[in-house]
């Protein structure tokens, strides 16, 4: 896709509009299956979560891909973009036995991650097979709020409680068909990932009857040009080798499953926003765009950096600017980063913008959240309508009765 694809896109569609490449989606995709060639079973499950329009969804149930959830609305959604129920994989968190029992009526595979549900589950529906999330202990991870496989975290059961675990299961006598573990995102080492599978591995051998072994994601991707990432060839080499001697010292070909969201969706993703103001102040040139972290909020979560082109000006000289948004609150994308010199109008271009972009964004500051388009075999195709008036309201109960407007000030003559 070439910049001026992306100027024409924002001028049909408006910004700020995200817009999503499916051919680096499909591209992400062939690797990693080719990657981990070598292994019998393969399972890959996109992780809804990353990016959920359905047309996405429908991308990657083309690719047979399966579909990794983690709400019962992410089921539906996936169901309702052709997945079977059995490629789909539901990996909820604190969240209540009903919900958990709403997703194993229909049919999906079921990931539980706490001793309590997995004990009130398993004794009531002891007939439905059960995956288990174990907490490995192993701190990994780009930030804090995205390492999840560490001994103070809230995922997954602990390895110290297996003993615990395994009374539960002969007790209750429910069928095990899988381990889980997802140990956090952003990880470029790979001598992590293989360290916590050994402990899967280790976990696994507890079970009888398992069908397969997930090792969920976190797969670092470059964040601009020559930017470092897993290096998942060798991820592919090194644990397809230990993966198939563990089958055969198991004594059966079991899955392996990973559950990728970044590795995927994170680079075909394009969020374009338009300059409203150049601002020279005493310390900086900011640069104010029509949107901010209501749409894109991770720089300001997790200090994520997005790398930014003007794509108006790109044989400009490069300056240094600050882009920020216009929400009321310190709303920063990026602090003094050299770009090609702005003008108000100009359209800046946010890389990576395709995992945890749009479906983190909120009507904050009541601001409509931005269209969505894909681009397809050279065409842009909308798969997301922006928001109208309409839709912030809808579901507001305007109880007019209930105060009437204040009387008149009586002004002063
Ligand atoms: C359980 C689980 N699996 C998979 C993922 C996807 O991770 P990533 O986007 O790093 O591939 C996440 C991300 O939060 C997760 O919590």
């Amino acid at each position: 896709m070439q910049r001026t694809d992306l100027l024409k896109i924002a001028k049909t569609y408006g910004d700020p509009v995200y817009v999503y490449d499916s051919e680096k989606i499909i591209s992400q995709f062939h690797r990693l299956t080719n990657a981990f060639k070598g292994v019998k079973k393969l399972q890959l499950n996109y992780a809804a979560k990353a990016l959920s329009n359905i047309t996405i969804l429908r991308l990657m149930n083309s690719l047979g891909s399966g579909l990794d959830t983690v709400s019962i609305q992410e089921v539906r959604l996936g169901l309702l973009a052709g997945f079977k129920p059995s490629d789909i994989i539901y990996t909820p968190n604190g969240v209540s036995l009903e919900e958990i029992e709403e997703a194993s009526a229909l049919g999906v595979r079921i990931n539980i991650d706490n001793l309590s549900i997995l004990e009130q589950f398993g004794s009531k529906h002891p007939n439905v097979p059960v995956c288990i999330r174990i907490n490995p202990h192993v701190m990994a991870g780009g930030n804090s709020n995205i390492s999840v496989g560490h001994i103070d975290s809230k995922f997954g059961i602990s390895i110290h409680q297996i003993p615990h675990l395994l009374r539960i299961v002969k007790l209750t006598n429910m069928n095990v068909n899988g381990i889980h573990m997802h140990t956090g995102s952003d990880i470029l080492d790979i001598d992590v990932f293989l360290y916590a599978s050994e402990i899967l591995f280790e976990t696994a051998k507890n079970f009888d009857n398992l069908e397969f072994i997930d090792f969920g994601s976190g797969f670092k991707v470059p964040y601009k040009d020559g930017d470092i990432e897993t290096n998942v060839e060798e991820l592919g080499s090194k644990l397809t080798q230990r993966f198939n001697a563990f089958c055969k010292e198991y004594g059966r070909e079991l899955t392996l499953a990973f559950e990728p969201g970044k590795f995927l969706v994170s680079e075909a993703g394009f969020f374009l926003a338009k300059v409203n103001v150049v601002k020279q102040t005493t310390s900086t040139v900011f640069a104010s765009v029509d949107s901010g972290f209501n749409h894109l909020i991770r720089p300001m979560l997790y200090g994520a950096t997005h790398f930014i082109e003007n794509i108006s000006n790109p044989n400009g000289r490069e300056r240094y600017y600050s882009v920020v948004g216009y929400i009321c609150e310190t709303d920063t994308f990026a602090s003094n980063k050299r770009i090609k010199e702005i003008s108000e109008g100009d359209i800046l271009c946010f890389r990576n913008a395709g995992a945890y972009c749009f479906t983190m964004a909120s009507n904050y500051n009541s601001r409509y959240r931005p269209a969505e388009v894909l681009w397809h075999e050279g065409k842009a195709i909308l798969i997301r309508e922006r928001e109208t008036f309409e839709d912030l309201i809808k579901n507001q109960v305007d109880v007019k009765e209930l105060f009437a407007p204040a009387p008149e000030k009586a002004t002063a003559k």
